[in-house]
């Protein structure tokens, strides 16, 4: 059975296959005291459900093996009781923990097959989104590249001065060298959030991430004349888990609101981005824009696949974007603007003290 990598899971505590071992060897007791006509044996099937959250399928068949083996162990060192009743017991514990151990075999591989498909998907919808974002992209990386050139171009002009000005020459090879460092990083950056990798769970820094999200639209925003405002937390605590995916419910998130504004001909075009950690157990991220505006009974389906009032949306950068909060723990909601405009907010679950 292969892992799937929960988000929840970090708060689980890894004492559970100790658990499980203490809950077998006093079955296996119970079992060997009581007499033969007691099926204290199927109690096994706890331990078999027990070891699925901490062993992969070869694991579980094990620990499905060493409770057989345990039950079969226990009928012979038994000694009271009936030995027909009692080999009758031992054959119904066997079938019990063998269809158990093979329905939870069923279940999990059913499971990781829906956890790949959603992976993929959202795969798909962040280079979709990548796309839609190309003229922009491509613009934050000409930019660079342009000043890289004209830095050039004057490090040329200071070396064949008479005489060449070396310290000029070295300010504008260190520009040049400044610039393509920050193409560099634009490019890495597009090229992280293309690759397919599976997730990967890290404490990073929030703030940073909805930085950078923010300098891929950069142009985007600008060329939507929308005048942007950050309100990012200072002292935030860092977040625990995947960059990419919590990086791709940002940049869904700030896409609707520029597209949302970008509807708007007349009135301001205010995007605000913050986040915030008020109630110390969550971090909260909210982006407050000026655009159409949520209509209420339109506000339970916002989240819904294929829920799209754009003629070229897809309608599943909400249903991902909850898809990937909600497995990290935490929850996403909308709500209207005062004035005008729409919110969309969503926290993140901060790990408890002392979690490795
Ligand atoms: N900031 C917003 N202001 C107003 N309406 C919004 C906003 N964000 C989302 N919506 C509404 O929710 C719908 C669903 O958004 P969602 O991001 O899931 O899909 P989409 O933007 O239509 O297409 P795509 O799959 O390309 O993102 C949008 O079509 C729009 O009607
Ligand atoms: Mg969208």
């Amino acid at each position: 059975m292969k892992r799937i990598p929960h988000f929840l899971e970090i708060n689980r505590p890894s004492i559970l296959p100790l658990i499980a071992a203490i809950l077998a060897i006093a079955i296996f007791i119970l079992d060997t005291v009581t007499d033969l006509e007691i099926a204290a044996a199927v109690f096994y099937v706890a331990v078999v459900l027990m070891s699925v959250s901490f062993c992969q399928k070869r694991g579980v068949m094990l620990v499905g093996a060493a409770c057989i083996a345990l039950a079969i162990l226990s009928y012979f060192l038994t000694r009271s009781g009936s030995p027909e009743a009692g080999l009758i017991n031992c054959v119904i514990s066997i079938s019990a923990i063998t269809a158990t151990t093979y329905l939870v075999l069923k279940i999990d591989s059913a499971r990781v097959a829906v956890y790949e498909a959603r992976a993929q998907l959202a795969h798909i919808a962040r280079v979709t989104a990548l796309g839609e974002l190309t003229a922009s992209i491509a613009h934050e990386v000409n930019q660079p590249l342009a000043a890289v050139v004209t830095n050039g171009n004057a490090g040329l002009r200071w070396l064949t001065n008479q005489p060449p000005n070396v310290e000029k020459t070295k300010q504008t090879l260190e520009r040049i060298v400044r610039e393509a460092n920050r193409a560099s990083e634009i490019v890495g950056r597009i090229r992280n959030l293309a690759k397919k990798t599976g997730p990967q769970n890290e404490r990073f820094n929030f703030n940073e991430t909805v930085l950078e999200t923010i300098a891929l639209m950069l142009s985007e925003i600008q060329r939507n004349h929308v005048s942007l405002q950050t309100e990012l937390q200072d002292d935030l605590p860092l977040v625990f888990g995947d960059r990419i995916q919590l990086q791709q419910v940002v940049l869904n998130l700030l896409v609707n609101a520029v597209e949302a504004m970008a509807m708007m001909e007349e009135g301001p075009h205010n995007l605000l981005v913050s986040t915030t950690n008020d109630n110390t157990r969550t971090v909260l991220f909210a982006v407050h824009d000026t655009g159409t505006g949520l209509e209420p009974d339109k506000l339970n389906r916002l989240f819904d696949a294929f829920y799209t009032t754009k003629l070229e949306g897809m309608g599943m950068g909400l249903a991902i974007s909850r898809s990937i909060v909600e497995a990290h723990g935490g929850r996403i909601w909308a709500t209207q603007n005062e004035r005008r405009g729409a919110i969309f907010q969503f926290e993140l679950p901060i790990r408890r003290a002392g979690m490795p």
